[in-house]
């Protein structure tokens, strides 16, 4: 029985920093940031959303095709989560209106642990064919302001339904895994901005990418010429750049042409390089660009897929796109969402940026800004409230007392 992605879909702020104005204000030649980076734009959260908000936005996209209770599981992916005991993953299957009986868990390994539950839905959704999993990957990247990851900054959020007979992808199982102890990227508890050994990252990216290359291809007995495509974990859009050279080079002796890595990895940057880094949801972020943006028709064609999370985990696979996949994406949604988005002043981004929530316990209302259905209103008790929206009008509460 085949098992898969069956429906996939995206969601980001509804605001956004010019890495120009970035560039200027930090004195730096604004080529840096779009050629030696490969970004355009960053997305910046206002302080009326949350990965949570985000997660049920995304999420709401993906389950309007389903009946609330065809859901066995949400599993929420995230490394900036809201709570260190409750999971992410309840709030969205309560904004979401999914059934009581859905099992709720909130998963953690940086940028790889969209990967892990994807990995751990696929056997599960085979032995329960009629049942779906819902999985959200949503993360805000924070460096702080005036360092040197502050122009990798973004934010996004990715939903996906795992089921059998899927519509859009399926995979079978096989897999290149490494994981080692290392130091590269981290936050501790008590800091609000990760700490990041930037450099040293990049290349632990690569070394990684080539071991689990390695197994995958030796499992698999596949070569790159059997995959059409291939998405690559997006903390900036270059890195994917280097990562497909790297490999291509290693594999035929030579780099790609500029035509050539167009074609294979293009597509699957549109999205990352307007919204920047999202840590567990940027891989998806990538397949998701990619399977709404590609001109070529990619059904029945094998997409390679590499997630790396920091501290780290990765792993390479890849899926098997089903005819007719067109049919059951969301990508006029996603396309309004980007096309419709508020430029940021860079003072405006310092203030979005340096938001914080009082710890006191008392009761805050957060001021009203442009979201997506769900936004966050703010705490009382230290216990946050969330309300629906219509176009950006508060409507109802729907926050547990
Ligand atoms: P940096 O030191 O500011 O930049 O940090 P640089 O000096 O290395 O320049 C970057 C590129 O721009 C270079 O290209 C320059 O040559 C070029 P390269 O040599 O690498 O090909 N450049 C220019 N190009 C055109 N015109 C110019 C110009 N000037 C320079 N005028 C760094 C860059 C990425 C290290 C930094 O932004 C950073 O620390 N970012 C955060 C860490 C990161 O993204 N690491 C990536 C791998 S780890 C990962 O992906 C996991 C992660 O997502 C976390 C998780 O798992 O949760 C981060």
């Amino acid at each position: 029985m085949s098992v898969g992605i069956d429906a996939i879909s995206f969601y980001s702020s509804h605001y956004f920093l010019d890495m120009r104005t970035l560039a200027t204000a930090r004195g730096v030649d604004p080529e840096k940031y779009s050629a030696g980076l490969g970004q355009e734009r960053m997305a910046v959260l206002p302080p009326d959303e949350d990965v949570i908000t985000m997660a049920a936005t995304a999420a709401s996209f993906a389950v309007s095709r389903y009946r609330k209770d065809e859901f066995d599981f949400v599993i929420f992916t995230t490394e900036s989560g809201v709570d260190q005991s409750k999971s992410g993953a309840i709030y969205v299957r309560s904004m979401l209106g999914l059934a009581r009986e859905t099992r709720v868990i909130e998963m953690k390994q940086a940028c790889y642990s969209s990967t892990a539950a994807l990995q751990l839905a696929l056997p599960y959704v085979e032995t329960h064919p009629t049942r779906k999993v819902l999985i959200v990957a949503s993360d805000v990247a924070r460096y702080g302001l005036n360092t040197s990851g502050e122009p990798t900054q973004g934010c996004g959020a990715v939903a996906i339904v795992v089921s059998a007979s899927p519509r859009l992808i399926e995979f079978d199982g096989i897999s290149g895994c490494v994981t080692d102890d290392v130091m590269d990227f981290w936050r501790p508890n008590y800091m609000r901005e990760a700490l990041v050994d930037g450099k040293y990252s990049s290349k632990l990216y690569l070394h990684a990418l080539d071991e689990t290359w390695e197994k995958y291809s030796k499992l698999s007995g596949r070569g790159l010429r059997d995959h059409a495509r291939f998405c690559y974990h997006l903390p900036f859009t270059r890195m994917a750049e280097k990562a497909h050279q790297r490999l291509c080079s290693a594999h035929y002796g030579n780099e790609l042409s500029k035509s050539q890595l167009e074609e294979q990895i293009g597509d699957s940057l549109r999205y990352n390089r307007v919204t920047g880094n999202s840590y567990s949801a940027s891989l998806y972020v990538g397949l998701t660009s990619l399977l709404d943006n590609s001109k070529e028709d990619l059904g029945e064609k094998r997409i390679g897929l590499f997630s790396y999370g920091s501290g780290c985990s990765a792993e390479y696979f890849s899926g098997l796109v089903k005819p007719g996949y067109k049919d059951w994406l969301f990508t006029q949604n996603h396309r309004e969402l980007l096309e419709g988005r508020t430029e940021l002043s860079y003072e405006q981004y310092q203030e979005f940026f340096s938001f914080t929530l009082p710890t006191d316990g008392r009761e805050y209302e957060v001021g009203k800004y442009k979201t997506g259905p769900f936004r966050f209103r703010g705490l009382n008790r230290h216990k946050r409230k969330y309300e629906t929206v219509s176009v950006g009008y508060a409507t109802s509460n729907t926050s547990p007392s």
